[in-house]
């Protein structure tokens, strides 16, 4: 079965080859053609290119045509960085910090992650399974197409268990593409308050080794903060996770810059995610690396701390990509266009940047550069038609509206 999509008014983010990524100057950069089609056989991209090129149907009894009526086509964005699966909603925290606590007072009072923690460890795996699709299946609605997702409001081996396999029947049931990281030291839970490293080494001996095994987990993932866990901490997981063969996405650099960046890198990670507050010996230790900086602009909107320093790191030379870190704590939305609005408005960032901070740049975050993130012959056909808009610029620009009028994941129409 064949599919073509025809006139479509602009095509966006067109390659000829998969990049692995798109770094500094380059990010300005976006290819596109105009008034264009593409063409689709078992749920890869098989060609695409200018109507006037359009061969038309050879066989129309097997061929879906779909009209995109003057709308234009993006590659789905891929969210790097979420932790979707939760058991509730945090809105009381939220009033709470209206009212002029911080998040971290928030969290000392037994709050924050460790409040996560209690309500997931109390829901059972079915339920935390029916709310993360409901969350998931409105993120597709959203123009997600790849998303990367958390463990880390487990804090036991249980319940990190349970978590991951409610990603791995996300996974399993949907068409979203998705990667599962397990995130067992996001915070340390009541019982060992005064032992983090007894607790250390139930992350690195007893669940790291069981999720391996049951391969639970395509990425590994710490909090490496103040008052959370140490650069040493995140050496000594990063280590183990390697000799299992299992690549670092780290949360680093948040509220305070303290060599998690540099010991990510040393250590191989994929990605460095948050990065509000950055040090010259960051940037230093980025450079000539293959790890992608990850900024997460909704997180700082939403907890009103500083932005990552977006223009700087292009300015670098360095790539920079966008994802949303929704969770029910510090970023209640996995709204991936938002996130493009506030690139462009807080961090400065033009619309062509921001488009490949979110596509392909977030796709190799996820190690999907080769099958998502471009429209390109051979990469999966994920994709969103817009309604008619007057440019790709109107996307970021028009914040809070939706311009999605249809959704193709691997080919089908999901919405
Ligand atoms: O990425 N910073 C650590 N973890 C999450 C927040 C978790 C929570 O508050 O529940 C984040 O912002
Ligand atoms: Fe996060």
């Amino acid at each position: 079965m064949k599919t073509v999509i025809k006139n479509i008014s602009e095509l966006i983010q067109t390659e000829s080859t998969p990049r692995k990524w798109v770094a500094g100057e380059e990010m300005k950069q976006l290819n596109t053609i105009k008034d264009a089609f593409i063409e689709i056989e078992d749920g890869l991209i098989s060609s695409f290119g200018s109507m006037e090129d359009w061969n038309g149907i050879s066989d129309w009894n097997s061929t879906e045509i779909i009209d995109a009526e003057g709308g234009m086509v993006f590659p789905s964005y891929c969210d790097s960085h979420t932790h979707l699966v939760f058991a509730a909603s945090r809105e009381g925290e939220f009033v709470d910090r209206i009212n002029g606590l911080s998040y971290e007072e928030i969290a000392n009072r037994g709050g924050g992650i460790l409040n996560s923690a209690e309500k997931l460890q109390n829901a059972t795996e079915d339920e935390l399974y029916e709310s993360s699709l409901k969350r998931l299946n409105n993120l597709i609605q959203m123009g997600t197409g790849a998303i990367e997702i958390k463990s880390g409001y487990g804090l036991n081996l249980d319940a990190e268990i349970k978590m991951l396999r409610v990603i791995k029947r996300l996974k399993e049931n949907t068409e979203v593409t998705i990667k599962a990281t397990f995130l067992g030291a996001h915070a340390l839970p009541k019982e060992y308050k005064d032992n983090k490293e007894g607790y250390m080494d139930l992350v690195i001996n007893e669940m790291l080794p069981k999720i391996a095994e049951e391969k639970l987990a395509d990425y590994v993932d710490i909090f490496c903060e103040k008052r959370y866990f140490t650069v040493e901490d995140t050496c000594r997981l990063l280590e183990a996770a390697n000799k299992l063969g299992i690549q670092a996405k780290t949360h680093v650099n948040q509220f305070n810059s303290i060599g998690g960046v540099e010991a990510s890198v040393k250590l191989g990670a994929l990605s460095v995610d948050h990065l509000e507050e950055m040090k010259e010996e960051d940037y230093e230790a980025l450079k000539n690396s293959e790890c992608m900086p990850t900024i997460l602009p909704s997180c700082s909107f939403f907890l009103g701390i500083p932005y990552g320093p977006a223009k700087k790191m292009m300015e670098s030379g360095l790539p920079v990509a966008l994802a949303t870190d929704y969770n029910p704590g510090s970023t209640p939305s996995g709204n991936m266009n938002f996130v493009a609005s506030l690139g462009c408005i807080q961090l400065k960032m033009t619309p062509e940047q921001v488009i490949n901070a979110t596509t392909i740049n977030t796709a190799y975050a996820m190690g999907l550069e080769k099958e998502m993130g471009s429209i390109c012959v051979g990469k999966k056909a994920n994709f969103f038609i817009t309604k008619e808009i007057p440019s790709y610029s109107y996307l970021p620009y028009s914040f809070g509206e939706n311009v999605i009028d249809k959704i193709i994941l691997n080919g089908k129409i999901i919405a």
